[in-house]
């Protein structure tokens, strides 16, 4: 695999700090940037827990959750078509259109252990979280006849504990993940639980 260290803590320009992309411009390029259908549902999937979590737990505004949701949107964005330039791509585009910078940041901190940011802020955490166990839990649901339909924690952790299902998902990094963010295992598969089943397809 390709080093993907970022070499670099600053993302973006702080006098751009409040320049977003609206819901339809962001979504325009998440499929011009990605053609994986299934990529993209895994983008929206963290997209959706990123605001659900900004609204409902950090009780944010409509525009701060905006700001999580873009992030958790377009942390992939450069997966499909860049792999050996993952996050760096993204983020040069980004930085192009002078998006804000906490939601660069925050894209650069959703994998410490491949790009070398230190996730800081509760948004960096938090997309850190819900990208290492949203993935999972979806993986788990596309197993079962009724998907996320009867699904609930203990199922989740069963799978967790087999290490040979979905075995290119750390459970390390999982736990990195929710030791950094101080977060309880169980409550976050329970809030995925709860989000993620009611995220649909772009197509
Ligand atoms: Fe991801």
């Amino acid at each position: 695999m390709a080093d993907l260290t970022l070499g670099r803590t600053i993302f973006g320009d702080p006098a751009h700090t409040g320049n977003l992309l609206s819901a339809t411009e962001a979504l325009a390029l998440l499929t011009e940037w990605v053609p994986n259908e299934r990529l993209q549902l895994h983008m929206l999937q963290v997209g959706a827990l990123m605001k659900a979590w900004a609204l409902e737990k950090e009780m944010l505004s409509e525009e701060e959750a905006h700001k999580w949701w873009l992030a958790g949107l377009l942390h992939d964005a450069d997966w499909e078509k860049y792999p050996d330039q993952h996050c760096r791509r993204i983020i040069e585009e980004l930085e192009k259109r002078q998006l804000d910078p906490s939601v660069i940041r925050t894209i650069a901190c959703h994998g410490p252990r491949h790009f070398g940011v230190e996730p800081e802020t509760t948004m960096e955490k938090m997309i850190y979280v819900f990208d290492e166990l949203s993935g999972f839990i979806h993986a788990a649901a596309l197993v079962r006849p009724t998907r996320y339909a009867g699904m609930d924690i203990k199922s989740v952790q069963k799978k967790l504990k087999t290490p040979a299902f979905a075995a290119q998902v750390s459970r390390e990094e999982i736990q990195d993940a929710l030791t950094r963010a101080q977060q309880n295992q169980d409550n976050i598969i329970a809030f995925i639980l709860d989000i993620q089943p009611g995220v649909l397809p772009i197509r």
